[in-house]
């Protein structure tokens, strides 16, 4: 054969298709240092489109909303202090596209006295901040200490259950803790209590910026925790359960065919980072 004829023969080089998108170095991660407010904006931004029904049930100072451009969502806030229980909302089944919740996250908020509390004397704005500073009343037979916490924490996830439409997004903020000597990993915990009705999707780890004082430090049995987490939960639909996304059909049916993306000049932080004050850098 020909070294012509022989070049014929093989088969012609098939050009390969170059893959969609573009190199980036500002994708969301999944961890940062700093505050609760970028991660926060980073989370709506990717999982919540613009024009959504969202509901903050621990509004506490709205200090999660910092970074938010204003005018993207519907944004409905409550909290005990305004009279509105997260275990109780005045909101219609399925009403809801987004749902964010960050209850008292450690046992020593959930004390019968307030003189119990954690973050009495110079750390009062801190209880203030995470608790209302209410005590919470003693009520026979009712859990305590860290199952007081989980407790209130269920209770809200099957209250935002109801209020979520299907596939909607239910975002939660929680902190592990040791209580009584025993590790309890809060966001484990959560996430196998709510598998049957929530996919858990997401999960971000915030570290403290600034190095916790450990008082009365003996011998250490457990880290000192600096770190917290928001995890990124979809409401299943019970009548298939499996499924993690709306079909195209599904989401016609929800009026969430056409979501809407941020625009582009609310930029995403891709791993930025904001002092203790929430500034961000
Ligand atoms: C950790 S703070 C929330 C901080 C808030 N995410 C912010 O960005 O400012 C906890 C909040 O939960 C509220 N809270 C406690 N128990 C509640 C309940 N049963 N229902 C609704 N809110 C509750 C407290 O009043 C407090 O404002």
């Amino acid at each position: 054969m020909s070294e012509a004829t022989e070049a014929s023969a093989q088969p012609a080089k098939t050009r390969r298709k170059s893959p969609d998108g573009a190199s980036s170095t500002s994708a969301v991660l999944s961890s940062y240092v700093g505050n609760n407010a970028p991660v926060f904006r980073d989370i709506l931004k990717m999982f919540v489109p613009v024009g959504s029904t969202v509901a903050d049930v621990t509004w506490g100072k709205g200090a999660f909303w910092t970074g938010v451009p204003d005018g993207l969502y519907e944004v409905k806030p409550s909290d005990l202090q305004m009279g509105i229980d997260c275990r109780d909302l005045p909101y219609e089944d399925g009403t809801i596209d987004a749902l964010v919740l960050d209850p008292p996250y450690m046992e020593g908020l959930f004390r019968k006295d307030t003189g119990h509390m954690a973050g009495s004397g110079t750390h009062s704005a801190f209880r203030e901040r995470y608790s209302n500073s209410q005590a919470t009343a003693e009520v026979k037979d009712a859990p305590k200490w860290h199952d007081a916490v989980l407790d209130l924490y269920f209770k809200a996830g099957w209250e935002a259950k109801r209020v979520l439409r299907n596939y909607g997004i239910f975002i939660v903020k929680c902190q592990d803790e040791v209580s009584a000597n025993r590790q309890r990993l809060t966001h484990i915990e959560l996430i196998n209590e709510w598998a049957e009705d929530f996919y858990c999707k997401d999960l971000f780890v915030v570290t403290r910026p600034n190095k916790p004082v450990v008082a009365r430090m003996l011998k250490q049995e457990h880290a000192r925790k600096n770190h917290s987490y928001f995890l990124v939960f979809v409401k299943r639909n019970p009548e298939f359960p499996k499924r993690i996304r709306p079909t195209a059909n599904e989401a016609r049916a929800l009026g969430i065919d056409n979501p809407q993306p941020w625009p582009d000049d609310a930029l995403l932080s891709g791993g930025v980072v904001a002092d203790a004050m929430g500034t961000l850098f």
